[in-house]
């Protein structure tokens, strides 16, 4: 273990998992747990940067931990647990706080974008956001940080901010890369795919969620915003088939050109119609597992009590070292 690089990264339990975070971020942490020492976190300080009702972030906290062990991650190589449970994300998020620049955090389109739609409840939180990401990320020693594109820009502030405490105090980070996939780091909305597929999205046939019924998947899928152009082609000009064929090529693992071949001089309803079953597949052996873990909450427990003493202790190891650095004295117990 000791050896293993390391890996962290983390969804919000802000709402509906969709196959937006599933294809861009969580199947791509299965397939690397093998080799690396993983965290995988569930995020809810950062989800109430926008309103949650208290009871559904409760909920939704436990069925995304039950989702990442359906999904497939194994308890024995990853640490999986709640950010709330490691004081230490918080801690560091202030020291950070006091060593980024207001203009940094103005240039981050996220936030922009978030404030737009947030504008009745424009809180600090929200803007200081990235930098309870950087603290995440940095508290791990992390070096791979495998997301979805959209998280890009936090991951280069995260990069900078463990550069400039670095280059202050002496060297206490290590500076993380960025692990973002070729193909579905980037899964646009079945409504508007010039748009990024978002669990926040109020049209609800925009994106699919892990929890959708097989119906609903159907349903979904055939209402998918094409063009009339009749032809499966991988191109920018045709924006809803180069989303559709994503999700089939992440989900199948084949290649473009394997795919258009096949559906060469078909029309798109029987293409959406094996689109749709592929995805119904994908996704039935998670629903029944997250449905069964759920009904097993002693469980879910102790796999977050487990995780967030692991945690604790690695995390710990960098706050402390980090407090030293930057003056303050050390705390001493009775
Ligand atoms: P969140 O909860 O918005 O999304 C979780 C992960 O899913 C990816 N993702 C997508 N990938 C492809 N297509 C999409 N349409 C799509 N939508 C979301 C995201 O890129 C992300 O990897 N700030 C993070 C959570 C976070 C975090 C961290 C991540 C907090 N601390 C430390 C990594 C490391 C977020 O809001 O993710």
């Amino acid at each position: 273990m000791g050896d293993k690089k390391v890996i962290f990264s983390g969804v919000q339990p802000s709402g509906k998992v969709t196959i937006g975070n599933y294809l861009g971020a969580i199947k791509n942490w299965v397939s690397l747990q093998d080799d690396y020492d993983c965290y995988y976190c569930i995020v809810d300080l950062h989800a109430i940067t926008v309103p949650q009702v208290p009871k559904d972030l409760r909920r939704n906290s436990l069925e995304l931990l039950a989702q990442y062990i359906a999904c497939g991650l194994d308890l024995e190589k990853n640490t999986m647990f709640i950010q709330s449970h490691v004081s230490a994300h918080a801690e560091l998020a202030w020291i950070l706080n006091c060593m980024t620049y207001m203009g940094q955090l103005n240039r981050m389109t996220q936030f922009k974008e978030k404030s737009k739609k947030n504008e009745a409840n424009l809180n600090a939180g929200l803007f200081t956001y990235p930098v309870l990401m950087a603290a995440d990320i940095l508290l791990y020693q992390t070096d791979l940080v495998p997301v979805g594109e959209d998280q890009k820009q936090h991951l280069e502030l995260a990069r900078d901010l463990a550069e400039r405490f670095n280059n202050r105090y002496s060297e206490t980070f290590k500076v993380p890369e960025p692990y973002i996939a070729k193909v579905g780091a980037r899964i646009m909305s079945l409504q508007d795919p010039t748009s990024k597929m978002s669990k926040s999205d109020e049209n609800e046939n925009s994106y699919i969620l892990l929890t959708d019924t097989p119906d609903a998947i159907r349903r979904k899928v055939k209402r998918a915003v094409t063009d009339s152009l009749n032809r499966i082609k991988y191109c920018d000009e045709q924006p809803g088939i180069k989303n559709l064929l994503n999700i089939y090529s992440k989900i199948t693992g084949e290649s473009m050109e394997e795919i258009e071949q096949r559906y060469e001089g078909e029309g798109y309803a029987k293409f959406k119609k094996d689109l749709a079953e592929i995805i119904v597949e994908e996704l039935r052996p998670i629903r029944e597992k997250v449905e069964d873990l759920m009904k097993n909450k002693d469980y879910l427990e102790k796999v977050y009590m487990e995780g967030a003493n692991k945690a604790e202790r690695a995390a710990w190891k960098t706050l402390r070292k980090v407090y030293r650095k930057v003056g303050f004295i050390q705390k001493k117990f009775k």
